[in-house]
């Protein structure tokens, strides 16, 4: 596949992984992006995971047509692009490694310490010269890993930008999924955290003109780069993307459950776009990734053993991990005996940034019934307001 005249992809899917970083289930699987620049000097574009080594070695010999790379750049050395260094380093002897010194010193970390001694480490504003085609490097620490850094190449405008601008799902011909989906629920997740980081390289990125965007997954992206710049900018800067409110409730006997769809019915009837997670079916991910992507969250969760379902419990510390701040929330608590699923919900909370919360919480005793329907009912105003 051409992303260019002289720039090829020769990255692979991998469709049979279940879980990507042993935790995000895959649906339609992932890729691991690599691209070649043919030039006077050729340059290859990072490695890929070593669930496909085979099948990236046979793709680089294809479109190198009997030639050999003379530099392999490596923006980033997590397993899913760096574990197949070694194999293509003994396959091209004379090949030599480009990364930030911070990758150089994470080499032996992976078993890859004999490569050190054929690698170039660059710095912020260094370039490379392959003839026609010239590599600037920006260091883009902690654009997930601290060694990071993604590489602008001048003549054709392109910006090869490492995890950023990734997404999960494999590569297809003609896949007509939209991008947002799949890149939000990649990057909340995967880069969530780094929100900083993310927005000094989309400051650095801004100095330069790009027509194409190669990321080291999902499909490389040649239209409208100003919608994706857009994006990244709100989800890196935690604005919520959409009005819309997310309702994660988590149920013991689906009392707590029935409480949910009817408030989420209830903001449906009146335009409102709803998302609703079973904490303890649908995977946490999805769940967190919502959350950032609308503007007003309630979490609804049964009592227990003295404080809350452990499902949210669970959904709480990873909103907090991925700096989760800048939106509404409302709470509704079941409880049995002594209600404490509120209390507890804000607790965890503490230390989020920015959130305001609504001023009806709704508690329900066991049971929904007249009194906390209208509780439910007061919420769901308050939510429209
Ligand atoms: Fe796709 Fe941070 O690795």
């Amino acid at each position: 596949m051409r992303i260019t005249d002289s720039i090829v992809y020769v990255g692979v899917n991998d469709l049979e992984i279940d879980l990507f970083e042993g935790q995000y289930p895959m649906h339609d699987g992932v890729s691991y992006n690599s691209y070649l620049i043919l030039d006077e000097k050729i340059a290859l574009m990072d490695s890929v995971d070593a669930r496909k080594t085979k099948e990236w070695l046979a793709n680089v010999e294809k479109a190198l047509d009997g030639k050999k790379p003379d530099y392999i750049v490596v923006h980033h050395l997590e397993p899913d692009h760096g574990g197949s260094l070694m194999d293509i380093c003994k396959k091209y002897p004379e090949m030599r490694l480009v990364m930030s010194a911070k990758a150089v010193s994470m080499l032996a970390q992976f078993g890859f310490g004999e490569l050190a001694g054929r690698a170039a480490a660059v710095k912020e504003g260094d370039t490379l010269s392959l003839g026609r085609h010239t590599l600037h490097f920006m260091m883009a620490p902690m654009v997930h890993w601290p060694e990071v850094m993604v590489s602008y190449e001048e003549s054709e405008q392109v910006l090869f930008s490492a995890d950023a601008f990734g997404k999960f799902g494999a590569i297809e011909e003609d896949d007509d999924e939209p991008w947002a989906d799949e890149a939000r629920e990649y990057y909340i997740n995967i880069v969530g955290k780094y929100g900083g980081p993310v927005q000094t390289l989309l400051k650095k990125a801004a100095a330069r003109p790009i027509r194409v965007i190669c990321p080291l997954h999902g499909p490389a992206l040649t239209e409208n780069i100003d919608y994706y710049l857009n994006k990244y900018n709100t989800w890196s800067s935690y604005a919520p993307e959409e009005k819309g409110v997310l309702i994660a409730y988590g149920t013991l006997h689906g009392n707590t459950g029935k409480a949910a769809r009817i408030l989420a019915d209830l903001l449906r009837n009146a335009g409102e776009t709803v998302a609703v997670m079973d904490l303890a079916r649908d995977h946490m991910s999805h769940a967190v990734a919502d959350a950032f992507r609308f503007d007003r969250v309630v979490l609804a969760a049964s009592t227990y053993d003295g404080g809350v379902f452990p499902a949210m419990e669970s959904f709480i510390h990873h909103l907090k991990t991925k700096s989760f701040q800048k939106r509404k929330i409302a709470l509704i608590e079941n409880g049995s005996w002594a209600p404490m699923a509120a209390k507890t919900m804000l607790a965890l909370l503490e230390g989020c940034k920015d959130l305001s919360f609504c001023e009806n919480t709704v508690t329900i005793k066991s049971t929904l019934n007249e009194a906390s329907e209208a509780q439910l009912h007061a919420l769901a105003k308050e939510l429209l307001a």
